[in-house]
């Protein structure tokens, strides 16, 4: 078969009044991925060149499609209908064939449309469009009507019979010669519930002036129109389990698959295991192997072979290597890295920092604009203070480096190789290589100062309260056996 002559006319202009959020549903996403960029993709995917027709937030739209794909834009003025919308393209028309596609469709795919072309092209029809059955269209979808040899179009809202009666819907796709369009389009009137002109009066028409005109039909779920935040919901459950479907064939374990939200743009190698309310969002790319326990948020992430990323974590825009250990409740983000055999423990968060291979800080630290070596451990309780209030600095830990518990590292600082740092230090100056940093107050022991306390306590009694804050005052650590 010859390749036909075509161009293709996306419909993008409208204002989304049944979304009821004031903006356009055309940017509105599913699966992270705007509801625009779907239909334009399957074209561009098919070499069709593309025109869209833009009016509600038009620069939004052109801005967000632009990044992606080359096409070209027509301003729609004023939203008078799709017939109206097709219109003001008039001025494009080169191919001999004009391919037509409302914009809210995200589930179209590129067999749909090329049965579409290969029937039209075969049958050398004046116009050749799709159509669906659905049992409950209720009061959406124009539906299609038979009455003698007239075949037309009509709006759920100009039905005159019961709207459950006519269930073969349009999908809003069609292929028109070009010249019917230019012979007939002036045609098109707005004698309608709307006030709108309407793309499906041209097959009535072409079926009046007895043009030929052709069908085919393609399963309902993928020519999904989407008018409300209801139908974006159940569009995006079905895109969500195509997704898992087809990494599920690749090897992939979901725990529990239907609690999962994945966007488009994710991948996952073979043997890994996805859990429970597990978000993989915005590009994140797991490896072979891996464990992502349950409700984790993994957002622009790089997660390298065999790495376990424990429950309740949240990385972002950062890169696991190999072998990770992350969590549970840890936060990556900002660029960070986690080299090779690496681990971060629970309440971990690390920012803008590189963590050399086989380092580990296990519990209840913040690492913010720091670069660790190898094999440095970090202690509990760790923090690098790495804003004064005005101006962020860096910490370096170098390799084999030991941070005691409960540090305080207050950057600009160095920490050399292979050096301790005692627990409770506040490192404020660079330790050399080797080193014993201690950084602390000294402790001073106050022998039978206990006693002392107690009998305090005794002169109150009867008043425990009293005693409790004379206590206290006095030394903090000191606890009575008999309470
Ligand atoms: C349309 C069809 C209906 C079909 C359904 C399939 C008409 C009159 N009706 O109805 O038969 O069953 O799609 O989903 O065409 N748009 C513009 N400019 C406008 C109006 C709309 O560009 O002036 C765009 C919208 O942004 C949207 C597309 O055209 O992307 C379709 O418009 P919409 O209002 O959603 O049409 P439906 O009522 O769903
Ligand atoms: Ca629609």
């Amino acid at each position: 078969m010859a390749i036909p002559s075509i161009q293709v006319i996306v419909l993008a202009a409208g204002k989304s009044t049944r979304f009821n959020t004031q903006t356009t549903k055309l940017l509105e996403r599913l699966c992270g991925q705007e509801m625009i960029l779907y239909p334009t993709s399957v074209l561009t995917a098919l070499d069709i060149p593309i025109t869209l027709v833009v009016g509600h937030q038009a620069d939004e739209i052109i801005n967000t499609v632009k990044q992606r794909f080359d096409c070209s834009f027509i301003h729609q003025e004023e939203q008078r209908g799709t017939g109206h919308a097709l219109s003001q393209t008039k001025d494009q028309w080169a191919a001999e064939n004009i391919l037509v596609l409302n914009g809210d469709m995200p589930l179209v795919t590129q067999e749909i449309i090329n049965q579409l072309i290969q029937k039209h092209t075969q049958t050398d029809a004046a116009i050749t469009f799709i159509t669906a059955h659905n049992a409950d269209p209720a009061n959406m979808y124009g539906r299609i009507v038979k009455d003698g040899n007239m075949l037309k179009i009509v709006e759920a809202k100009d039905l005159t019979s019961d709207t459950h009666e006519q269930c073969c819907i349009n999908a809003g796709i069609y292929l028109f010669k070009r010249s019917f369009l230019e012979k007939h389009m002036h045609q098109l009137a707005c004698e309608n519930a709307a006030q709108e002109y309407y793309i499906t009066d041209l097959v009535k028409i072409a079926s009046s002036n007895e043009y030929s005109i052709e069908t085919i039909t393609a399963p309902c779920n993928y020519i999904r129109g989407i008018n409300t935040l209801k139908e974006l919901w159940s569009a995006e459950q079905i895109k969500r389990s195509e997704l898992i479907s087809y990494w599920m064939s690749k090897g992939v374990r979901f725990a529990l698959a239907q609690s999962t939200h994945l966007d488009v743009t994710v991948t996952i190698g073979a043997g890994s295991c996805i859990g429970a309310g597990v978000h993989l969002l915005n590009g994140t790319k797991i490896g072979n192997n891996c464990v992502i326990e349950p409700f984790s948020i993994l957002d622009n992430a790089r997660i390298g072979d065999n790495t376990t990323i424990h429950s309740h974590c949240v990385i972002t825009d950062s890169v696991i290597e190999r072998k990770g250990k992350v969590g549970p409740f840890a936060r990556l983000r900002n660029d960070s890295i986690l080299k090779e055999n690496a681990t971060i423990g629970n309440f971990v968060e690390v920012s803008r920092s590189t963590i050399g291979s086989e380092s580990r800080a296990k519990h209840l630290t913040y690492l913010g604009d720091t670069t660790v070596g190898a094999q440095v451990n970090i202690g509990a309780g760790t923090i690098t203070c790495n804003y004064n209030g005005f101006t962020k600095h860096r910490t370096s830990i170098h390799d084999k480096a030991f941070i005691g518990s409960n540090n305080t590292l207050v950057a600009p600082v160095v920490i050399g190789k292979e050096s301790f740092t005692a627990a409770g230090s506040v490192i404020t100056e660079n330790v050399p290589d080797n080193a014993l940093a201690i950084g602390r107050a000294r402790q001073t022991n106050k022998e039978e100062y206990a006693n002392k306390i107690k009998e305090g306590k005794k002169k109150h009694e009867g008043s425990p309260e009293v005693s409790f804050i004379a206590a206290t005052q006095t030394h903090n650590d000191v606890t009575f056996s008999e309470e």
